[in-house]
């Protein structure tokens, strides 16, 4: 399916997914909401695909909801087109697919929540972050109240959310919003490298560990060791694990068929 405002480029079991709006910073309209819920669930659909890298074309990763959609909206759709975000960014969490945020430049708003929901993040030594939404008399409303106070606690997530300021990669990387920062022109051959290397392992494995992952920030310990159990066991069912440990007691290179 081709979509107008997103590029995709598949390679060697990687898709690059690009918001591809440069001239609007790649802001979300409603449109490319929808277009990158459908082109997710596409590239999960496609078992070619082992791992998502998701970018933005041009000087911005996404500079946020696209204002100019939103300055005429009331409360009911106000209301709707932050389910709408929010049902973007929670199908991302539930996809088996690792996603990795390459930030080229700006994530604002919509656009670090659109980081956020990916599995980990490398950032732009030019990338600004921030949630600017206070300044426009609203809060964060695709998650990120919730997500980045998660990660990052809720001193830290308050103060970007409650000042609207931006902050830099270094910082980012600080307060562990960022998993790593590279230069600018090193970015996209970065994501592209650990996405090779998440390829090469038991992508079974993977899809299963970012399951106990997300699943288990909603549970209790208890309940997040019992899930982490069952999905343990449940791959000992697998042919990754036979060929996995065949392959380490027999000294050789293993062989995944994702299965
Ligand atoms: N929505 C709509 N249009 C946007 C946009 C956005 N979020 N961000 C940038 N643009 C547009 C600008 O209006 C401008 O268009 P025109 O040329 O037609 O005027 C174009 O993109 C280029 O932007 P600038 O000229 O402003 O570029 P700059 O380099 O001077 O500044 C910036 C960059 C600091 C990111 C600035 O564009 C900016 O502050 N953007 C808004 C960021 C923001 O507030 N994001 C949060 C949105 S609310 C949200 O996301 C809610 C939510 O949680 C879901």
């Amino acid at each position: 399916m081709e979509f107008s405002h997103l590029l995709i480029e598949k390679q060697d079991g990687i898709a690059v997914l690009t918001v591809n709006s440069p001239k609007t910073l790649n802001a979300l309209n409603s449109r490319i909401i929808a277009d990158l819920e459908c082109a997710l669930y596409e590239l999960e659909l496609d078992a070619e695909v082992k791992v998502i890298v998701l970018t933005g074309a041009g000087k911005a990763f996404v500079a946020g909801a696209d204002i100019k959609e939103m300055a005429a909206m009331g409360s009911t759709e106000g209301h709707q087109f932050g389910l709408k975000g929010q049902r973007m960014i929670l199908s991302m969490a539930r996809m088996e697919t690792p996603v990795i945020a390459a930030v080229n430049g700006f994530a604002l708003g919509g656009g670090l929540e659109l980081a956020l929901a990916c599995d980990f993040i490398y950032v732009s030594d030019k990338a600004k972050l921030g949630f600017p939404e206070v300044t426009l008399g609203i809060i964060p409303g695709f998650g990120g109240t919730q997500n980045l106070a998660r990660r990052i606690g809720s001193a830290k997530a308050g103060e970007l959310i409650m000042t609207g300021k931006m902050i830099d990669a270094a910082k980012a990387e600080a307060w562990g919003i960022a998993n790593e920062v590279f230069p600018a022109d090193e970015l996209l051959d970065k994501a592209m490298a650990t996405a090779k290397q998440i390829c090469s392992v038991g992508t079974l494995a993977v899809s299963y560990a970012k399951n106990a992952l997300i699943a288990g920030l909603d549970m209790t310990r208890e309940d997040g060791f019992r899930y982490e159990a069952a999905l343990f066991g449940v791959l000992f069912g697998s042919e990754d694990q036979k060929e996995g440990m065949n392959a380490f007691v027999e000294k050789r290179k293993a062989d995944f068929k994702g299965q």
